[in-house]
């Protein structure tokens, strides 16, 4: 079959990928997992890789044809290790949580006991939520935050593991808005003889840029995905200690995954070698700026920070202080009408439902790729502010969004194309 003319052009999907374009490039992206990936990231993942079949590992392979496609990985293998000091890497899962159920795959058994953080304290779904597989299949118990300073609390993790003795302690959160020092968790694990795996599947970014401690040395494992703060494609990577690099090698493949995915391995490739350059760790270096310049205009907007405010890329905002009856759920709406793209988040202790909130999530990964910086976090704020003070208003919600394109329109992302 002849590829498609100009003719026969699948101009309804084509059409549909130039509109998200347009969503991404004219509104704030404030998703604290999201970020906008390099051209050259994009066109390692659009590559012929992704034509090529290459189950199994470099020199190891099930298929022929892969002299090529082992340098690749073998490359990216590299360079992951390089960028975070790792012993072994495995660059094949698909995604973060493919990443972490490798790893309980590879490091314990159905039924052995977990400590992991509390999905509604800013765990993820992998570290044991009961509608995950992680929950499903291991007896996970969790931890939580504070009520006094909403941070993890070490004598609650230390007192679990002394009580429930688990084979595995997960560290890492995907709303939290605080540095996570891995050597507590380390002295845990090693008092009552647990393995510890460190997901920094949101701070992979930080900790490459050198804005947040990195827990290679510490942990037995540590995952992330690549398509956070990391700037890489869609995709997940895990590190090890080698006492561990059989057995996480063999979890992924042929224990969960089938063929890897080539052109996101390339991409990855692309990416590392972007941590790599001295302007990434300004790129984390702005971002801390940005997030701590936004965590302080929303405090003067009226809300309320979770922990007071963060030392990452991210905060979680409790809507409550600044209109008690607006919800995250309604808040999310309201300002991507604006153009202002966030999620609603659970807050510790929510009175209400993950499906209703009381809280945001927001990220600057993004913005601070586009160029943003401290001067630009106000004005974010402000229409955040405004848009919900004036949600029942259309007319004041569509000049919210007038001047969010017209911000948007000064920090062009991706160059225009012919
Ligand atoms: C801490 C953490 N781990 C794992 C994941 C899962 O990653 P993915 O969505 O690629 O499966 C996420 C995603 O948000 C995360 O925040």
């Amino acid at each position: 079959m002849p590829w498609p003319s100009e003719k026969t052009r699948d101009n309804e999907v084509f059409g549909l990928i130039d509109k998200e374009r347009e969503r991404q490039v004219t509104g704030l992206q404030l998703i604290a997992s999201e970020n906008f990936t390099s051209p050259d990231v994009m066109e390692a993942t659009g590559s012929v890789l992704t034509n090529k079949y290459a189950e199994g590992y470099p020199q190891k392979r099930y298929y022929g044809g892969n002299a090529v496609v082992d340098e690749i990985e073998a490359l990216a293998i590299e360079r992951v290790k390089k960028l975070f000091g790792a012993d072994h890497a495995n660059v094949q899962p698909h995604s973060g949580a493919s990443a972490n159920m490798a790893v309980y795959l590879g490091l314990i058994k159905p039924g052995d006991t977990v400590l992991g953080l509390s999905l509604d304290h800013g765990g993820h779904l992998t570290h044991g939520s009961p509608v995950n597989a992680s929950g499903i299949l291991y007896n996970f118990h969790s931890f939580r935050v504070n009520d006094t300073d909403e941070r993890i609390d070490f004598d609650q993790v230390r007192e679990l593991a002394i009580k429930h003795k688990p084979k595995l302690i997960v560290a890492g959160t995907t709303s939290y808005p605080r540095r996570l020092e891995p050597q507590p968790f380390r002295a845990i694990a090693d008092e009552v003889g647990a393995l510890m795996m460190f997901d920094i599947a949101h701070i992979a970014g930080l900790v490459a840029g050198g804005v947040h401690p990195n827990p290679v040395p510490y942990a037995d494992v540590v995952t992330f995905t690549t398509h956070k703060t990391l700037r890489g494609p869609r995709g997940g990577c895990i590190l090890t200690t080698s006492a561990h690099a059989a057995a996480i090698d063999k979890a992924v493949f042929p224990g969960s995954q089938g063929g890897p995915l080539e052109h996101a391995v390339a991409a990855k490739a692309v990416a590392f070698h972007e941590a790599m350059q001295p302007e990434f760790a300004l790129y984390a270096q702005q971002i801390i700026k940005n997030a701590s310049a936004l965590a302080e205009a929303l405090s003067q907007q009226g809300f309320r920070l979770v922990s007071g405010g963060t030392d990452t890329h991210m905060m979680v905002v409790d809507l409550r202080p600044f209109d008690a009856e607006l919800t995250g759920k309604e808040a999310q709406l309201v300002l991507d009408e604006a153009g202002i793209t966030l999620n609603k988040n659970n807050i510790p202790n929510d009175p209400r439902s993950p499906f209703v909130t009381s809280g945001v999530r927001i990220g600057v990964p993004s913005v601070t790729t586009q160029g943003m910086r401290e001067a630009e976090m106000p004005l974010i704020a402000e229409y955040i502010a405004t848009t919900l003070r004036k949600r029942n208003d259309p007319a004041a919600v569509a000049e919210v969004r007038g001047k969010v394109a017209a911000l948007c329109a000064k920090f062009p992302v991706y160059p225009k194309r012919a």
